[in-house]
C-alpha cells in the first residue's frame, strides 16, 4: 500500500466514521518494528509505527526508511511511518526527505506564538512533499520530570484552535492529563476539556502517554473524539521482560532468531490488545477500500 498525506487523511476520516483510533506504537529497532508491522496485520488494522528521533539518530533515517517503505508496500493494511516528538525543524525536514509518511513538530514548550511559526515552517515544508504533519499543544511530558504533574500543563482550547487556525497542521495532540511513561496513580483524565476541544478543532486529535491508562478510560476517550492513541513503555517493557527470561532460560548458545521468538510472541500480544481496545481490528483492508 502507498502511504501519503492523502492516505493518512482517508485513514482518519475512516476512523472518524467508525469511532475508533489509529494505534500508535513506538519502537525501537528492527525487531519491535516486524513484531509491529506483524500484529497490524494479523489484526487487520491500519497502524503508525512511530520513531524518537534518538532512534532514528541511532540507525539512520535512510535505513529506517528503506525497511518501513518495504513493509508498507507489501502489507494489505495501512502502515504508516511517523516521527515521535522532533524538536527540531530541520531534523524534521530530514527525515521528511527521507521518506517519513509523517512528522511530528513538538514545539508545545515555546510560547504559542512560537509554537505556531514552528509548526507552520514544517507544515510549509511537508505539504508539498505529501506528507502528514501533528503537533502539540499543552504540553504532555514523562513521569517524574521535574515541577511535572499530569494536570499541570494542560491544553486550552482557544489556543489549540489558534495553533490549528495559523498553523493549517494536520493533527494535534491534546494534553489532557495523560502523561509519558508508566503512572504512579491511574491517570485523570479531562474529558470535559477534550469534549470542548474536540467541538471546535477539524482535525484528528491524539492522546499520548498509553502505556498505564485503563483501557476503560481510553475507550472513552475515543468516544470523545481521540483518533490515534499513542503507546511505547508499555511495548519496550513488555520486550524486554521476556528477552531477559529467555536469555536467562537459554543463556548465549542460541541463535538471536530463536531468542527473540518470546520476545516476538508476548510483544504482539500487548499489541493486539492495544489493537482491540483502540477499535481498529478489522479496520485496515477496508480503509481504502471505497
Ligand atoms: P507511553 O510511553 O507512556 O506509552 O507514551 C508513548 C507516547 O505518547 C509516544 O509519543
Amino acid at each position: 500500500m502507498i502511504i501519503n498525506r492523502d492516505t493518512i487523511i482517508k485513514a482518519y476520516e475512516e476512523s472518524e466514521i467508525g469511532e475508533y483510533a489509529i494505534p500508535h506504537f513506538n519502537h525501537s529497532d528492527f525487531w519491535d518494528m516486524s513484531f509491529i508491522v506483524e500484529a497490524a496485520n494479523e489484526k487487520d488494522a491500519p497502524v503508525i509505527v512511530a520513531c524518537l528521533p534518538r532512534v532514528a539518530e541511532r540507525y539512520g533515517l535512510d535505513k529506517l526508511t528503506l525497511m518501513m517503505n518495504f513493509y508498507s508496500k507489501h502489507s494489505e493494511v495501512p502502515i504508516i511511518y511517523h516521527l515521535d516528538h522532533c524538536h527540531d525543524v530541520d531534523f524534521c525536514k530530514r527525515a521528511i526527505d527521507a521518506g517519513f509518511h509523517s512528522v511530528m513538530i513538538d514545539a508545545a514548550s515555546l510560547s504559542l506564538e512560537e509554537n505556531i511559526k514552528t509548526v507552520k515552517e514544517v507544515v510549509d515544508y511537508a505539504r508539498p512533499r505529501g506528507v502528514f504533519v501533528e503537533s502539540e499543544i499543552g504540553q504532555i511530558k514523562s513521569a517524574g520530570e521535574e515541577g511535572y504533574t499530569p494536570v499541570s500543563f494542560k491544553a486550552t482550547v482557544d489556543e489549540a484552535m489558534k495553533l490549528v487556525e495559523e498553523s493549517d497542521v494536520d493533527s494535534l495532540a491534546v494534553s489532557i492529563g495523560s502523561e509519558h511513561g508508566f503512572y504512579a496513580h491511574a491517570p485523570e483524565l479531562d474529558f470535559e476539556l477534550l469534549k470542548r476541544i474536540k467541538e471546535k478543532i477539524p482535525v484528528p486529535l491524539v492522546l499520548h502517554g498509553g502505556s498505564g491508562i485503563p483501557a476503560k478510560d481510553v475507550k472513552t476517550a475515543i468516544k470523545h473524539g481521540i483518533r490515534k492513541v499513542n503507546v511505547g513503555t508499555e511495548i519496550r517493557h513488555t520486550y524486554i521482560t521476556s528477552l531477559n527470561a529467555s536469555i536467562s532460560e537459554n543463556g548465549a548458545g542460541v541463535h538471536t532468531i530463536d531468542l527473540f521468538e518470546e520476545a516476538r510472541i508476548a510483544t504482539k500480544a500487548v499489541l493486539g490488545s492495544w489493537i482491540e481496545i483502540d477499535g481498529a481490528a478489522g479496520k485496515g483492508r477496508k480503509t481504502y477500500e471505497k
